[in-house]
């Protein structure tokens, strides 16, 4: 990834630039950040994603009495029938992971790899009749916010109040002050670190696409590790059993012998202590494809003679040692591990590259290519 190059999606910042001064740090306003844009998706190939029953969607809809409950949220799927009409004002459309769906929305996806893929969550497409907005609220996460088709006015402020109003079925902020107010048109673009307030209303209908990205929180990181360091364990560290010809007849035999403990204590360093199991363990855990995604097996595959490229809802990472791919991981070395690991940057390789993996493994990527891990490449 070349990223000293200034980028019109980044307002002529190159990437560099940008992590250094704004990512996770303050919103950027991006006019223009792709030109003329037009909707990656009709309006109605939306609807049809939201009536499936494998896709994620909400429906929002503001209800004009605000002295009932002024917001209302369902989750999907919706048939066309069960959504609001076009011409109802204030309702919003929410379909979650659409990269995962659409060739063209994986294509958008791929331009903020300038970001590492480990943080990268998913391409959510909003549709909002006029008015139509999900209310002022905060996310945890960075987010950069695309409009693809009308105009939204958005209003941010870096308030440190975050409590939320109460009873409410969507997060909506007590108390927003915003700061700073910008109508997007389409193609622009405005950039928003995690827990920056905000809201978004349609002025008429409009379409908006968030490319949202991940963080994970330190204690759910800590017990995924941990679980997924006990199903490895038996294999990693060598059997070793409790023993204690030292011990002593027992005066108080309910008492936990210290030695117990310490041993119990150990055993946990030492799994920790092993870099190896860890890092493995990280790899495999990040590269867990997302919860909707199914592979479809390929039954008469070419092979890679025609070069290869990742499944859409394929997640492959590296580090020093490994190679991970959809929660698995493999050792590669020499010139099969420059190889794999220039698939995983740039989600192919060519004939000509596929010709120069060692036997070993070309067969493994024959069998990733046979369980839909890859597609051959087009
Ligand atoms: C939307 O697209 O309507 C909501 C996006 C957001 O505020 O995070
Ligand atoms: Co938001």
């Amino acid at each position: 990834m070349q990223v000293d190059l200034p980028l019109p999606l980044l307002g002529g910042l190159s990437p560099a630039q940008f992590m250094k001064r704004y990512w996770h740090k303050k919103p950027l306003l991006i006019r223009q950040a792709i030109p003329g844009m037009q909707p990656l998706l009709e309006r109605n190939e939306l609807m049809d994603l939201a009536a499936r029953d494998d896709v994620q969607s909400r429906l929002v809809i503001q209800q004009g009495d605000a002295a009932k409950q002024p917001w209302r949220l369902r989750h999907g799927p919706f048939t066309r029938r069960s959504l609001p009409p076009f011409k109802q004002a204030g309702w919003t459309l929410l379909v979650q992971s659409v990269d995962l769906l659409d060739t063209r929305v994986q294509d958008l996806r791929e331009q903020f790899r300038f970001v590492p893929d480990a943080r990268l969550d998913d391409v959510m497409i909003s549709y909002a009749s006029d008015g139509g907005g999900v209310g002022p609220h905060f996310d945890s996460y960075d987010v950069f916010l695309l409009q693809a088709q009308g105009q939204r006015r958005w209003r941010i402020g870096r308030q440190k109040d975050l409590r939320l109003q109460e009873g409410m079925p969507l997060k909506i902020l007590a108390d927003f002050t915003p700061e700073q107010e910008f109508v997007l048109e389409a193609g622009d673009m405005l950039y928003l670190p995690p827990r920056y307030a905000h809201d978004g209303v349609a002025q008429g209908e409009c379409m908006t696409y968030s490319i949202g990205f991940r963080a994970p929180d330190q204690v759910e990181l800590a017990q995924a590790l941990l679980q997924g360091m006990a199903e490895q364990l038996a294999d990693a560290m060598p059997p070793k059993r409790y023993r204690d010809p030292e011990q002593l007849a027992a005066e108080c035999p309910a008492h936990i012998p210290a030695n117990l403990q310490a041993f119990a204590q150990e055993a946990l360093f030492r799994a920790l202590r092993d870099p190896d199991l860890l890092s493995r363990t990280l790899g495999e855990h990040l590269s867990e494809p997302a919860s909707a995604v199914w592979f479809q097996p390929q039954e008469s595959v070419c092979g890679l003679e025609h070069g290869i490229c990742l499944d859409r809802g394929t997640r492959m990472l590296y580090d020093a040692k490994y190679v991970f791919i959809n929660g698995e991981s493999f050792e590669a070395s020499g010139r099969d591990a420059h190889l794999v690991r220039q698939l995983a940057d740039r989600h192919f390789l060519d004939a000509r590259e596929c010709a120069r993996l060692s036997p070993g493994a070309a067969q493994l990527l024959g069998q990733w290519l046979e369980c839909g891990w890859l597609q051959v490449l087009q």
